[in-house]
């Protein structure tokens, strides 16, 4: 059971995701695989128009929210069982030219907003003696790649936060845990495959060819559904014992 339980009373109780980048990609996808196992699924986005779209898809309501206003979180209260911390942006520059202001905000959305949003749902999952904190890291939050130093170290950072959640989320029924998916088939991805061409001077292709897949033992994009499959898993409850690790779905890139 993913989003539903059933309590000692026998009475089916059903469990609330906040999905946060829920209306694009990896978000959208975990949005429809949290509803299709029973889930009410929240869709935060800053894209109102998509989020509305896929809560209409999935049964469940939009939040339009911009993540990056973190100051608007530090006095959320949320009540939810399930938070999967999606929401992301890339940048890529080498370190000399990265613009200082774009490395604060991939880290404001991509590090301070899971922490806000980990501090405002914690009080209700203790309260219930139940949590489910699912992480989008990336095989960037173990490995590094060159021009990507705030998606890298925000990535990293999250690793961090994941297992400190952990730590104190045990005793209180809460899991924490990140998903580390290689390139997958999403919006951001086909914005980096854009980017790197223009770093290199390369065709579009050519990123895929040389830059992104050769690590990979499995040449191919992840999908968005196989990644939102093992979202989907780690929030039942078959995964109460899971907490403080980092699953890697990568195609072997990090085998090596
Ligand atoms: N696509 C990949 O190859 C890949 C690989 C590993 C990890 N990831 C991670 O997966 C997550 C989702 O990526 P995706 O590829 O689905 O991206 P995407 O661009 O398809 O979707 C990201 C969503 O986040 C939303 N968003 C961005 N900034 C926001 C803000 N300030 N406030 C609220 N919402 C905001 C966007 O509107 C969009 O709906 C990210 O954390 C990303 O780092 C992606």
């Amino acid at each position: 059971m993913n989003g539903r339980q059933m309590n000692d009373d026998g009475r089916l109780t059903v469990r609330t995701a906040l999905v946060t980048g829920g209306a694009s990609g990896i978000g959208a996808a975990c949005a429809r695989e949290l509803a299709a196992s029973g889930a009410k699924v929240i869709v935060a986005d800053r894209d109102s128009e998509g989020a509305a779209v896929v809560a209409a898809e999935t049964g469940g309501e939009a939040w339009t929210i911009d993540l990056l206003d973190t100051a608007a979180l530090e006095d959320l209260q949320l009540d939810v069982d399930i938070l999967v911390n999606n929401a992301g942006v890339q940048s890529v520059r080498p370190i000399e030219e990265f613009v200082p202001d774009d490395f604060r905000r991939i880290h404001r959305l991509m590090l301070e907003a899971p922490f806000l949003l980990i501090r405002a749902a914690l009080p209700a999952m203790y309260r219930k003696g139940f949590g489910r904190i699912i992480n989008l890291s990336s095989v960037h939050g173990i490995r590094a790649s060159p021009f990507k130093s705030a998606y890298v170290s925000a990535k990293h950072g999250l690793e961090g936060l994941s297992k400190v959640t952990a730590l104190e989320g045990g005793k209180h029924g809460v899991t924490s845990n990140c998903i580390n998916p290689g390139y997958v088939r999403t919006p951001l991805m086909e914005n980096q495959i854009a980017d790197q061409a223009q770093a290199h001077n390369i065709s579009e292709d050519e990123v895929l060819a040389s830059i992104m897949l050769t690590e990979s033992a499995i040449k191919r994009l992840v999908e968005p559904e196989e990644v939102a499959s093992l979202v989907g898993w780690l929030a039942s409850d078959h995964a109460g014992m899971v907490t403080g690790s980092s699953y890697v779905m990568d195609g072997g890139w990090s085998a090596r």
